[in-house]
């Protein structure tokens, strides 16, 4: 039998009792998916986990995606993503060294967003007792419930162009200035032609139903959603800083500061998140697997 302890107010549970790296019987993954889809981000402390016993658990979701940037898959593992400041023997950076700047949810971009992304905290930066490298989620259905009615009537009629190409040129610009103004280096190339044409710009509604839990939530996030379809750009721009200002109010926000061990959870339907870079020179180390959702309409 599995506890859930409730961590922020819409979002965000701990599940205890459960040991991830054993094959679960069905009856106690029912219990951790129903866990799951009701508070949105769920973590898991103490686990010891090994690549393949995540992909093993996080398969019982639905099908892994391999992330569009290949340099920073796992060696032998493609499933598993790595976010990480540490460099090799060789001075290469050993995963995505900056991977969450913007308020996002994972490969929102693409026709069949992912549906769950698993976080495993492998290294974990400790300064003065005190965890960096906190990641921050925001409800977008708490966001769009607290909307008032002639608010909602608005946005469901709303269309949206998710985009990586933006995306990544954004970032890269954003990384081109942290390196000029000495704040932050990160080992990053400007996206080639071929990773920008292999994903490419992808419309859909602003308002998204879930297909587990029905409820409603505003699938528009900082860092992929290019514009809303039907006005101008700058028009465009107003309304996105808007609903994106109301969706990261702290009301709607779980933030989780990390320990080694722990594998956190969350609804990519349901949540947006955002990374933290306050750790270096401390070195971080993550695992991300990511299970694909249903197609946008
Ligand atoms: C991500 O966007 O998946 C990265 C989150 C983090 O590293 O805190």
């Amino acid at each position: 039998m599995i506890t859930v302890t409730r961590a922020g107010k819409h979002l965000g549970a701990e599940i205890s009792g459960v040991d991830l790296s054993q094959p679960l019987d069905d009856d106690t993954f029912a219990q951790i998916a129903s866990a799951f889809f009701d508070n949105e981000v769920v973590f898991f402390r103490n686990q010891t986990l090994t690549p393949a016993q995540q992909i093993a658990f996080t398969r019982r979701f639905g099908v892994l995606e391999a992330h569009v940037r290949k340099e920073s898959r796992l060696a032998d593992h493609d499933e598993i993503f790595v976010l990480s400041n540490k460099l090799d023997a060789g001075g290469k950076a050993i995963g995505a060294q900056d991977a969450g700047r913007y308020w996002h949810s994972d490969l929102s971009y693409k026709r069949e967003p992912s549906m769950l992304s698993a976080l495993y905290a492998v290294e974990v930066p400790i300064k003065d007792g005190v965890a960096l490298g906190n990641t921050y989620f925001a409800s977008s259905t708490a966001a769009y419930d607290a909307l008032p009615d002639a608010m909602k009537q608005r946005v469901d009629k709303l269309r949206n162009v998710h985009s990586y190409r933006e995306y990544r040129l954004k970032n890269y610009a954003a990384q081109q200035e942290d390196e000029r103004r000495g704040i932050r280096t990160v080992q990053e190339h400007a996206p080639t032609p071929e990773q920008l044409a292999s994903v490419p710009d992808t419309e859909m509604d602003v308002v998204r139903t879930h297909p587990v839990t029905h409820r409603k939530g505003l699938f528009i996030n900082e860092g992929h959603t290019a514009w809303l379809t039907g006005m101008s750009r700058a028009e465009s721009d107003a309304e996105l800083a808007k609903l994106y200002a109301h969706i990261t109010q702290p009301e709607f926000v779980y933030c989780h500061a990390w320990r080694v061990g722990d594998l956190l959870m969350w609804d990519n339907i349901a949540v947006q998140h955002k990374a933290t870079f306050d750790y270096d020179p401390l070195p971080r180390l993550m695992y991300r697997t990511t299970v694909r959702g249903p197609a946008v309409v």
